[in-house]
């Protein structure tokens, strides 16, 4: 008989998470797969384990019991939380004491991201542009050289170089579409994304569609369908090769096309005009004021440019477009105004 591989996942009741647990339970080899997930809700927990997944509840702040979980794990996916730094040394220790005591190199995916909220940094590839101009800077997550170029005084970095010395690195942009599945029919994990909504939240509460500057900055996107499909291929290719890309050849961008942030912020602003939520079809600048309040900042007007060329070397074929994604955008709207969601912590906002 052989034995079963020992998955852990964190954030299995988030957007990601959840989208990536849901392709496990409906993963053609799921009978073979033993899957923990860490989660903070009792309630929740007690509803995966009727699905099958065995839980532990805890918050990633219980370092000696991510430490534990992950010695005990063949393979990682971390989802939650991508900046915490303790929490992802914790999950290094783990798998290191299991490679120490068995001898095997276990697969670790962890998560970044490609934009980040610009409190205390700037993302790992945005610059200063505030929405006023576009870039030609594009990173390729087959050039390692220039991704370490970047600076490493960005908080989340001090993490990458930490993790990139394990094993591989998923990091998706502009993720977008309703998540969908069992997990969350049953209201387990959040079915929608944080940035799109973002910024559909603040330009609600202004009563009328926003953009940062003129919206002439260019970020890429990916379906969430298409983001969570990538990780399943990267676990697939490194369960089957020991030698997929990893460690400095471990990054993994998760996009699939490229929009004009402006064309995103046209989109909302005309479904809330129609709504009756905005004065204008037309995406007026947030002020200085605006952005500081809704966003921390005006790192919504950044370029993050980039190209994903290692999941495609693994068989990762996204079909969306950015036609896909500001279609997707009404939707998302119509939600948010019907449940007259407004204003939102831009701490807890991710890209
Ligand atoms: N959504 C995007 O477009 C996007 C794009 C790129 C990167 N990212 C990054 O990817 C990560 C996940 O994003 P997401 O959209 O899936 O977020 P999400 O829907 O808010 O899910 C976050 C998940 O992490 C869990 N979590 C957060 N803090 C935790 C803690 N201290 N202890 C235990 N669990 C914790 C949450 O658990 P609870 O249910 O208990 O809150 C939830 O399961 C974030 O770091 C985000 O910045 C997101």
């Amino acid at each position: 008989m052989t034995s079963k591989t020992h998955i852990f996942i964190t954030g299995a009741t988030g957007y990601i998470g959840g989208s990536v647990l849901q392709r496990l339970l409906d993963h053609p080899k799921s009978d073979t797969f033993e899957i923990t997930a860490l989660v903070r809700s009792a309630d929740k927990a007690t509803t995966l384990n009727a699905l099958g997944v065995t839980t532990t509840v805890a918050s990633l702040s219980e370092l000696d019991k991510l430490t534990e979980l992950a010695a005990a794990s063949d393979v990682i996916i971390h989802t939650a939380d991508a900046d915490d730094q303790n929490a992802a040394k914790a999950i290094l220790h783990g798998l290191k004491a299991r490679y120490d005591k068995t001898g095997k190199i276990p697969i670790y995916i962890h998560t970044r991201t490609i934009l980040e909220v610009g409190l205390k940094f700037l993302g790992v590839l945005m610059d200063n542009a505030a929405g006023l101009h576009d870039t030609d800077v594009i990173y390729a997550d087959t050039d390692p050289e220039q991704i370490e170029s970047l600076p490493d005084t960005a908080a989340h970095r001090l993490v990458d170089l930490e993790v990139v010395a394990a094993d591989k690195e998923v990091l998706p942009s502009t993720i977008y579409g309703i998540a969908t599945g069992k997990l969350f029919d049953l209201g387990i994990s959040h079915a929608y994304s944080q940035q799109i909504p973002a910024a559909i939240k603040a330009s609600l509460d202004r009563g009328q569609g926003g953009m940062i500057g003129e919206g002439k900055n260019i970020w890429p996107n990916v379906e969430v369908h298409e983001q969570a499909e990538l990780y399943q291929i990267i676990l697939d290719a490194a369960l089957s090769d020991p030698n997929t890309p990893h460690g400095r050849d471990g990054y993994y961008f998760g996009a699939s096309d490229e929009y004009r942030l402006y064309d995103l912020a046209k989109a909302y602003s005309r479904a809330l005009y129609d709504l009756g939520k905005g004065k204008s079809p037309e995406p007026t600048p947030f002020t200085a004021e605006e952005a500081h309040k809704y966003f921390g900042g005006v790192w919504l007007g950044s370029n993050a440019r980039c190209k994903a060329e290692r999941g495609r070397a693994l068989g990762w074929k996204p079909t969306k477009t950015t036609k896909d994604f500001i279609e997707s955008v009404r939707p998302e709207v119509e939600v948010i105004v019907a449940q007259n969601r407004r204003g939102g912590d831009p701490k807890k906002m991710s890209l």
